[in-house]
């Protein structure tokens, strides 16, 4: 029989260690898998080795170990539809999966989709089209001035935007990016006006008809200080965002959240998980730079910990269309997340390298993201590698704790943004 309190969490990384260590806290958790996991969340339950893509195997495991409810932690099992292969199985059908439908995780699976609901339900965003030939494109870019944005409409790994300074280039970007670029996710490519302003994350738990918020964070996407560099998955985050001042959530909420909410609910698409909207704020009003359909990585590392209800309660309210009664109760205080990376990231970067930790700061998280471990060694196992969150009365205060725990931290090539939070 399944037991809601016994709870398969996927993925493995930094964001997955934050959920692993609430739900440790959670007297709604009893017992707690993670597939695969890294060695952060070996500390919090137990780690299976399968993949959160392999849906048989994770079939086979939450049967024989009466696993009640499913966490899905990255968008790529949703993208490729756990929650639809759990609701057409008569042995998984009462499994409670958080996560939508795949039809509900086209929201972040297909750019093009995303855009033309947002359009349907009249949600600000850039101007755009979805070309699938250069010739469309061509014509387009003629009604657009610089920098221009292009985006595989598919899955990309993070990598599917560019932006591009001139129309030459991006015309070779776009031809590139047509051609197989990024494999399938390229063959139709949305083109989009530049939005100048500031960025932030906004997260809400929904059920497709009701939702809370959850708090909104600031991540730092770029490599370098100054926010220069390549893109990363994220090399730190804060929240509160000092400049999501009440009248901004109330545009927010108005112009966005509620309309995305009712539109899934118009739609009648079947969503039980997490809408992350990636926001950008010009000029005082809000625009939806993307919606993403699960939490961000680093933003859940800043956003869980200021989070006091226990996770289990929110999603047995939410998978038993009660969300209505929920609180969501939060820390007031600020939350500042440093994400160490091994030297090279994003580029070519080595993994098994010795971490040592000596010392930990005791008020600090040491969240894991890339990380295993090797006859009996902690070691690094991926580009982000650890993700360090502090609490502390401003951005200032909290990123200086963090600064401080870094530095127990020591592996070769460890890398961070000491800059994380200074522009708020
Ligand atoms: P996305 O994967 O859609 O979040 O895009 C990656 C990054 O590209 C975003 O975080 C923004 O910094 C930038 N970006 C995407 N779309 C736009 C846009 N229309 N205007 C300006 N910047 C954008
Ligand atoms: N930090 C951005 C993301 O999770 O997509």
């Amino acid at each position: 029989m399944s037991n809601p309190k016994i709870i398969l969490l996927l993925g493995g990384g930094g964001r997955e260690h934050t959920f692993a260590w609430k739900l440790s806290l959670d007297p709604g958790c009893t017992q707690l898998f993670i597939a695969p996991g890294n060695a952060g969340t070996a500390e919090c339950g137990v780690n299976v080795p399968i993949s959160a893509t392999d849906f048989p195997a994770i079939r086979a495991f939450v049967l024989e170990n009466n696993v009640g409810t499913v966490i899905v932690g990255p968008e790529e099992p949703l993208v490729r539809g756990i929650v639809d292969y759990f609701l057409n199985d008569p042995d998984l059908r009462d499994i409670g999966v958080i996560g939508p439908s795949a039809a509900g995780a086209q929201l972040e699976g297909s750019k093009a989709f995303a855009k033309k609901f947002m359009e349907r339900h009249g949600i600000p965003t850039a101007r755009y089209r979805e070309v699938t030939t250069v010739e469309d494109g061509e014509d387009f870019l003629k009604t657009l001035s610089p920098p221009f944005v292009l985006k595989a409409d598919g899955l990309a790994a993070g990598k599917g935007v560019l932006i591009l300074d001139n129309r030459a280039e991006a015309l070779d970007a776009l031809r590139t990016m047509l051609a197989g670029q990024f494999g399938e996710a390229s063959r139709r490519v949305v083109i989009e006006e530049f939005l100048s302003g500031i960025e932030f994350s906004v997260f809400v738990l929904t059920d497709g008809k009701t939702f809370k918020i959850l708090p909104e964070a600031k991540d730092y996407k770029r490599v370098g200080e100054g926010d220069t560099g390549p893109n990363t998955g994220g090399m730190g985050a804060v929240s509160p965002v000092p400049f999501v001042t009440p009248e901004l959530w109330e545009k927010v909420e108005t112009r966005i959240i509620r309309p995305t909410v009712q539109g899934l609910s118009a739609e009648n698409m079947d969503y039980k998980g997490f809408v992350f909207f990636g926001l950008i704020n010009v000029g005082g009003n809000p625009f939806v730079i993307e919606y993403n359909c699960r939490m961000g990585d680093p933003e859940t590392e800043a956003v869980l910990p200021r989070l006091k209800n226990n996770l289990s309660d929110l999603f047995r309210d939410l998978l038993g269309g009660q969300l209505n009664r929920t609180q969501i109760e939060i820390i007031p205080e600020t939350a500042a997340t440093i994400m160490l990376t091994a030297g090279g990231y994003p580029g070519d970067y080595r993994k098994g390298d010795p971490i040592q930790i000596q010392d930990k700061e005791e008020d600090s998280l040491y969240l894991h993201a890339g990380t295993t471990i090797r006859d009996g060694q902690l070691v690094t196992n991926g580009g982000r590698v650890l993700a360090i969150t502090s609490f502390g009365n401003s951005p200032a205060d909290a990123v200086a704790k963090s600064l401080q725990a870094v530095e127990r931290v020591h592996f070769e090539g460890k890398y961070f943004r000491r800059d994380i939070g200074r522009d708020l």
